[in-house]
């Protein structure tokens, strides 16, 4: 189907007498905020004869049911992958897991994937962290419906790198993700080769996910506004898939790649013992040199590549993972309440395991923790396009929105900021807007209701409620409503982080979280926390198009808090 405006939304207009041209004639945003601002529906892209594809890949998103607690199976989606042409390691399977097959590229090579949907659905797949052309993406505008394919076809530009597939159908991601369609990509490459470090059995990947089942098993996904606007949060940490994860190692080291695939949970990952976290890749691969870290944080979309050496430790012996104590990321409110309209369970900054660690078998060698990772060079401003004008990345939220820049997510709305230059540097600048930190004079009435009409257009089913749950709150202090941690993530190339700032000094709150993010490297998602200003350099190489940017807490997501950048 074809279609930029739908045919009620016609007939209103046509009775109203305001007719199409005045629809025409209105700003991309106003027509989101009405629910006018439909995504095009183009024909899925086909494979192109001049394409010499080095791996190919059929990848199937579908409706599936998986073990996962004891006694029934739960109804899941999931991603199921068969290898068409390449070698042999392309793929492989979590076992037991609703998660997708680890898919392992090489840089360099010319990779086909085949995307078949069969969910009841529309959905598209995203390659976060993949540096590809805009039409293979997974821009929203590409979904495909049932029974039709998609085919993608890139180059491997990326670094040796950990990153992401997942859904990205506008307004319904963060269901897809959650009801299991996701995987983890590793990219290897000549650099990280020579290193040597832990492979086959001893890097293990850890993908953390929260989760919350009904008494049957099945898994409830938010309804209410209020889940929306925190984001959702399960009362189980699976990893991998699987509920209270444990490791069998032996007494060596190990390479933990780690990924937050939550929609909304933030985590502060240490060890029980209190022994360093050893950190030795982000997001976009390996640091420079190795840094130890009392814990890290890790919010959704981010990676983590973690050197585990469990030599010396003997058999039997126990190591568990946690994530530990903190607070500021959720209003104060919520903060204390956990989160989630069913979560004081396992509220948002508590302490608790994540998985567990067991030696089971000595060893006399393990690697060492080489000195030296990688090269990466460092951007300064002189590198950028617009040293003094950073391109803003402005954090709106309000009791009823979520936004960046000010407005919601409407295709074709690209703001003159929003317009990059093709082979550029980008200082950019993620910030607050006024009113994120209050009341203060930000929020006008009409604002906060336009805001409401939003959410109650998502789902018939929890508008009354979502209204109610808003309304109750207001009395409990709107200023506490309003901030909250948002992890920003960026399409596209990799990008750098200049600084970290935050308005009116550090609080007692940001002290339970600074010691954990890591600067140094290859970052495409970033925690910016209430009241912080962070800058970042960015490159837009080789492809023009839309890419897009937006919080990866998923349900802040699907609200719109996203935007496109044109590149041009
Ligand atoms: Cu992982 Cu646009 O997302
Ligand atoms: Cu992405
Ligand atoms: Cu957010």
């Amino acid at each position: 189907m074809k279609h930029s405006i739908n045919p009620s939304r016609r007939r209103f207009f046509a009775q109203t007498g305001a007719g199409i041209l005045a629809y025409a004639g209105m700003p991309a945003w106003v027509q989101a905020m009405s629910g006018m601002g439909d995504m095009p529906h183009l024909p899925p892209r086909k494979a192109s004869p001049g394409f010499h594809a080095d791996v190919e890949i059929d990848l199937v998103c579908k409706p599936s049911a998986v073990s996962i607690l004891p006694g029934q199976a739960t109804q899941v989606q999931q991603y199921v992958a068969k290898l068409i042409k390449g070698p042999a390691n392309t793929l492989s399977e979590l076992p037991g897991s609703y998660l997708g097959p680890v898919l392992r590229f090489e840089t360099g090579q010319k990779i086909r994937i085949n995307l078949h949907n069969q969910l009841d659905e529309p959905s598209i797949t995203h390659w976060h962290g993949l540096h590809v052309p805009a039409d293979v993406d997974g821009h929203p505008q590409y979904v495909i419906d049932k029974g039709q394919t998609f085919v993608y076809e890139f180059e491997m530009l990326n670094r040796a790198s950990m990153n992401i597939y997942h859904p990205h159908p506008h307004n319904t991601t963060a269901k897809q993700v959650y009801h299991g369609l996701a995987g983890a990509i590793l990219v290897n490459d000549a650099e990280e080769r020579r290193l040597e470090l832990p492979g086959g059995e001893y890097e293990v990947p850890i993908v953390i996910q929260d989760r919350l089942f009904n008494a049957n098993n099945q898994l409830i996904y938010a309804g209410h506004m209020r889940d929306r606007m925190m984001g959702f949060y399960g009362d189980r940490i699976l990893v991998n898939g699987r509920p209270d994860f444990q490791l069998e190692v032996a007494s060596r080291a190990y390479r933990f790649r780690v990924l937050n695939g939550s929609t909304a949970r933030i985590y502060k990952l240490a060890w029980d013992d209190n022994s360093p976290v050893t950190v030795i890749g982000t997001d976009g691969g390996l640091l420079e040199t190795p840094i130890d870290k009392p814990y890290v944080m890790l919010a959704p979309g981010e990676r983590l590549d973690v050197w585990a050496d469990f030599s010396g430790r003997k058999v039997g012996s126990q190591l568990v993972l946690r994530s530990r104590s903190f607070s500021g990321v959720l209003p104060g409110m919520a903060g204390r309440m956990g989160g989630g309209m069913h979560g004081s369970v396992l509220p948002v900054g508590s302490d608790y395991p994540i998985f567990s660690v067991k030696v089971i078998r000595q060893v006399s060698d393990s690697p060492a923790l080489p000195k030296r990772l990688s090269q990466i060079n460092r951007y300064s401003l002189k590198d950028t396009a617009n040293p003094t004008k950073p391109v803003p990345i402005e954090i709106s939220e309000g009791p009823m929105k979520m936004q960046l820049n000010g407005r919601p997510y409407a295709f074709n709305d690209v703001l003159p900021s929003e317009r990059i230059p093709v082979n550029t540097v980008q200082l950019m600048q993620i910030f607050h807007g006024q009113g994120g930190m209050g009341m203060g004079g930000g929020m006008q009435h009409g604002e906060g209701r336009q805001g409401m009409g939003m959410g109650m257009r998502r789902g018939a089913d929890d508008s009354a409620e979502g209204g109610h749950k808003m309304g109750g709150m207001g009395g409990g202090g709107m200023g506490m409503m309003m901030a909250r941690a948002h992890p920003i993530h960026l399409h596209g190339q990799y990008f750098q982080i200049l600084s970290r700032n935050l308005d009116g000094g550090q609080n007692r709150d940001y002290a339970t979280v600074k010691d954990g993010f890591i600067e140094g490297g290859w970052k495409d998602t970033v925690l910016v926390m209430p009241g912080e200003t962070v800058k970042i350099i960015k490159p837009f190489q080789d492809f023009k198009g839309l890419f897009m940017y937006h919080c990866h807490n998923l349900e802040h997501e699907d609200m719109g808090m996203m935007r496109d950048f044109s590149v041009e």
